[in-house]
C-alpha cells in the first residue's frame, strides 16, 4: 500500500510486437482496472532485462522497448496516471534480485514450467538468466509492495513463487514485503492460436495466420479470422473439448464486445461459421483501429514519450529504493 492506496504491478517483455492474446489476456485488463483511479497506484514495467534471456539485436531491441511503451499508452494507459517505466532504469531490480536469489531454492526453480518450456525451445542457449528469471520477476513485484498482479494465466506460477519467496523472507526478518495476489480475469485469459486452437496464440508461430498482431491492419485481421480453423459442425456453441476453434473465437468476441458466452451463443443462433468469423474479425478490427492510430501519433512525437519515460523512471526509483533500503538494513548490510 502507498498511503491508503492499493498497489497494482504488472509488465511485459520488450520483444517484438504484441498479439491479440497479450492484449486481451493482459493489457486490456490493465486498462479496465484504470477505473478505480483513486483507490490504486499502478506500475507497469517494460521488462527489458527479462528480454535478455534471449539474444537480442541491439537496435531492434531498443526500438521494440519503445514500441511496447507506445502500445501501453495507445491501448489506454495514461502515462501521467500510471507509472509506466523501463525495468532497466531502476537498478534496484537487479540489486534485490541478487538478494532474493539467495532466498530461492534450485528445487523451486527446477519446477517452473516456463523454464522447462523455454529450455526445450532454445536448447542452444539455456542460460542462467533463463533459470533465475522468476527471481527477477519476484524482485519487480516485491520492490513496489504490490497488492495485486494482473497477468495472464501463464504467469500464475511466477506470482506463486514470488509469494513463496516473500513469505520465507518475512518469516525471518519480519513484515518487509507485502504478499501479492495474482489477478487473473476469466475472460480472455487464454487466447489460442487461430490455426491450432489447442495451442496458445504466440507471436513466434511459424504460421502467419495463427496469431493476430496488435498492429495488423483491418484487412489482415479480417482475413486471418476468415481463415481461422473451426470444425465440421455448424453451430456456434461453447465446447472447448469438441469445438476448440469456435470456443476460442467466442472467447475473443466475448472479450472484445464484453459479452458472456451465453450472449454470444444467442447472438449467433441459427447463423453459420462464415457469418460468425466475419463478425469476430470485424469486432477485433474495430477495436484495434484507434489503437493503431494513437500508436503512430505517439511514435511521431518524440518529446512526449521521452518526458514520460524519464519522469516515471524517477517515480519508480523512489518507491523501489525505499524497499531496497529496508531489505538491506534488515539483512545486515551496511548502509552508507
Ligand atoms: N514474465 C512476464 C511475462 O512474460 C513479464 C514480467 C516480468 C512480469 N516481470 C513481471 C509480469 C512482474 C508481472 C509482474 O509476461
Amino acid at each position: 500500500m502507498i498511503g491508503d492506496k492499493k498497489i497494482l504491478y504488472s509488465g511485459m517483455q520488450a520483444t517484438g510486437t504484441l498479439t491479440l492474446g497479450n492484449y486481451l489476456g493482459a493489457l486490456k485488463n490493465w486498462v479496465s482496472l484504470s477505473g478505480d483511479e483513486e483507490e490504486c497506484e499502478r506500475f507497469y514495467g517494460i521488462m527489458d532485462l527479462h528480454s535478455l534471456t534471449l539474444r537480442q539485436n541491439p537496435s531492434e531491441f531498443r526500438k521494440n522497448a519503445r514500441s511496447l511503451y507506445a502500445l501501453y499508452v495507445a491501448a489506454g494507459l495514461d502515462p501521467e496516471k500510471n507509472c509506466i517505466y523501463y525495468q532497466s532504469h531502476v537498478s534496484a531490480h537487479t540489486e534485490l534480485c541478487w538478494i532474493l536469489d539467495c532466498f530461492t531454492y534450485m528445487g523451486e526453480l527446477n519446477r517452473m514450467t516456463q523454464f522447462k518450456d523455454k529450455s526445450a525451445k532454445h536448447a542452444d542457449n539455456i542460460n542462467a538468466g533463463l533459470y533465475t528469471y522468476p527471481v527477477l520477476m519476484a524482485a519487480d513485484i516485491l520492490l513496489y509492495q504490490t497488492d495485486l498482479v494482473p497477468v495472464g494465466e501463464d504467469q500464475k506460477q511466477h506470482v506463486e513463487i514470488c509469494r513463496d519467496i516473500a513469505v520465507r523472507f518475512n518469516n525471518i526478518y519480519g513484515d518487509v514485503f507485502t504478499i501479492p495476489e495474482p489477478y487473473i480475469r476469466k475472460e480472455g485469459a487464454r487466447i489460442m492460436s487461430l490455426q491450432e486452437p489447442d495451442r496458445k496464440m504466440s507471436k513466434s508461430d511459424e504460421n502467419p495466420n495463427a496469431a493476430v498482431m496488435l498492429l495488423d491492419d483491418t484487412d489482415t485481421i479480417i482475413r486471418k479470422f476468415k481463415r481461422a480453423v473451426t470444425d465440421s459442425g455448424s453451430e456456434v456453441r461453447y465446447d472447448p473439448a469438441e469445438k476448440a476453434g469456435v470456443s476460442n473465437l467466442m472467447d475473443i468476441y466475448g472479450a472484445v464486445c464484453k459479452k458472456t458466452r451465453d450472449e454470444v451463443e444467442k447472438e449467433f443462433d441459427g447463423k453459420g461459421y462464415k457469418d460468425f468469423k466475419f463478425a469476430v474479425g470485424e469486432a477485433v478490427a474495430n477495436e484495434l483501429a484507434p489503437l493503431r492510430q494513437r500508436y503512430a501519433e505517439l511514435l511521431a512525437d518524440k518529446s512526449y514519450l521521452d518526458l514520460r519515460i524519464k519522469e516515471n523512471a524517477e517515480k519508480a526509483r523512489y518507491f523501489a529504493n525505499k524497499t531496497l533500503r529496508k531489505v538491506q538494513k534488515k539483512i545486515g548490510l551496511t548502509i552508507l
